[in-house]
């Protein structure tokens, strides 16, 4: 346990060099949004209370937190005059004593663990205010820290503000902080915006705090890939790849077989069992399920998907859809929303499925469309079958036995039954039931005109051919 009062969350700022019509912390990596994957490390360390400040696109991101995070207060910071502004409406708006944490809206990749071991080291250090920094290869963009000759910390430099000296340091600030919340509060109304983007810096309550004896700490993080934050798209790329690597690596370590790591997009939400394979190129995500022994890829995208025990799903595109055990499906493969493939079934090259079930050993191998059906088990859908569900105004179902053998070719105009052991005859268009164990065949009967070759295409290559058959006219 913690032991915070407050976590406050910075996250009304304009977003400007995302470019983008949706607010920043709204922007997604490994299938949560950018807040929402910061508060998921903060929601173990069980602290008290937690504010969350908004401004720009405030109603977009109040809805989300509303979804994330019910509990969490939030004010309204209406001129975004910078991170001091925001800490100050936030601090504010809160009567209790004791510790304050501070972070970024923009920081996703924070661990529980590492913000647990800064709140550990502040309490046991007695500090009054700590900041949590890293070492960066490139600290471009960041505050820097700037220490004095003991070491401790003297104040931290703006990126826009640093002397050409200061930007070669390179311990940055994180944006995460810890106050004991009096030292805070008496300090945080005295700056000021007297810098190069006439903001109100949180930053410079460091200084402001050594100035009156109340000491600033700075706490070096030992991962600074975890500390790292989101102003525009390219950082976006960056840190949904560091997720990606984290999130790969949790199910190699548990016995996922994933074969080119740099290529498999895991969401955080999906949970995969043991003795799964993902080959290359392929995509798991939402709340997806992947059970022991299943096959995935390569090129394979799954959205909230069930895949049941040792089914592969090869070179294919299913969403919202349910693959039982043993069941296979692709190469080529569209799943679309309402699928469920029932054990050692199949959903072949180019087969397209909605809204359908394919029952326990049933097979929809080459080239169909199946919408709003109901197979049973062991039925065999022929090559080219369509399921004519749509009369252009209204959407009907298709009802299949078990054991049905349907020819192929064969367009089964809904709504239509087709019964247990029924047949229906290749090429045939199927609008009337068929009863169980009949043959329905919808097609003209086929007439041979004998010799129509020899006397319509009278010098051609194939009147040669018929005539050395022995063919008359
Ligand atoms: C800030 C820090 C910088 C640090 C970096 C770490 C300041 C002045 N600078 O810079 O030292 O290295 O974070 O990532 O604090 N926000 C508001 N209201 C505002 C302005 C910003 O709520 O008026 C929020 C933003 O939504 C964002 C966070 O505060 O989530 C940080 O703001 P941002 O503009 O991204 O600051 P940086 O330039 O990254
Ligand atoms: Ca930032």
């Amino acid at each position: 346990m913690s032991k915070v009062e407050l976590v406050i969350v910075l996250a009304a700022g304009e977003g400007t060099r995302m470019k983008s019509k949706s607010a920043k912390v709204l922007h997604e990596i490994a299938g949560r949004t950018i807040i929402e994957n910061l508060l998921a490390a903060v929601k173990p360390l069980e602290a008290k209370n937690l504010t969350v400040v908004v401004g720009s696109h405030k109603d977009e991101v109040i809805e989300h937190l509303s979804k994330i995070a019910p509990k969490a207060k939030t004010v309204f910071q209406e001129k975004r005059n910078g991170t001091g502004g925001a800490a100050q409406l936030a601090l504010a708006s809160h009567k209790g004593d004791g510790t304050v944490l501070i972070l970024a809206g923009d920081t996703p990749l924070l661990t529980t663990q590492t913000l647990q071991e800064f709140i550990d080291l502040h309490a046991s250090q007695k500090n009054k205010a700590s900041v949590l920094t890293a070492l960066l290869p490139d600290p471009t963009g960041y505050g820097r820290i700037i220490r004095g000759d003991d070491g401790a910390i003297l104040k931290i430099v703006e990126e826009k503000d640093a002397a050409d000296s200061e930007k070669d340091i390179d311990e940055i600030n994180t944006g995460v902080y810890l106050f004991e919340s009096k030292v805070l509060s008496a300090v945080i109304s005295k700056i000021q915006s007297n810098n190069s983007q006439k903001e109100l810096y949180l930053t410079d309550v460091i200084s402001l705090l050594n100035d009156q004896k109340d000491f600033a700490h700075a706490i070096l993080s030992n991962d600074y890939t975890e500390t790292l934050g989101i102003n525009d798209r390219t950082q976006l790329a960056e840190c949904a790849a560091i997720m990606r690597d984290r999130i790969n690596n949790q199910h190699m370590l548990a016995g996922v077989s994933i074969i080119d790591p740099t290529t498999t997009w895991i969401d955080a939400g999906v949970k995969i069992e043991a003795d799964v394979v993902i080959y290359p190129s392929s995509s798991i995500s939402g709340e997806s399920v992947i059970k022991s022994g299943a096959i995935i890829g390569p090129r394979t995208t799954l959205v909230d998907c069930e895949v049941g025990s040792d089914a592969s799903v090869i070179e294919s595109f299913a969403t919202k859809s349910k693959i039982g055990a043993g069941a296979k499906v692709g190469p080529y493969t569209y799943l679309r929303k309402g699928t469920v493939l029932d054990s050692d079934s199949k959903a072949g090259a180019f087969v397209e499925i909605k809204n359908s079930t394919v029952g326990k050993g049933s097979k929809v191998a080459h080239l169909s469309y199946v919408g709003d059906a109901q197979i049973g088990q062991e039925s065999n859908i022929g090559a080219a079958t369509v399921f004519v569900n749509y009369d252009g105004e209204n959407k009907h179902q298709t009802k299949i036995g078990d054991q049905v053998r349907i020819g192929s070719d064969t367009m089964l105009v809904a709504p239509v039954t087709i019964g247990d052991g029924a047949y229906t005859a290749a090429g045939s268009v199927i609008n009337e039931d068929v009863p169980a164990g009949a043959i329905g065949i919808g097609r003209a009967r086929q007439v041979n005109i004998l010799g129509w070759v020899l006397k319509k295409r009278k010098d051609s290559k194939s009147a040669a051919a018929a005539k050395k058959a022995g063919a008359k006219e």
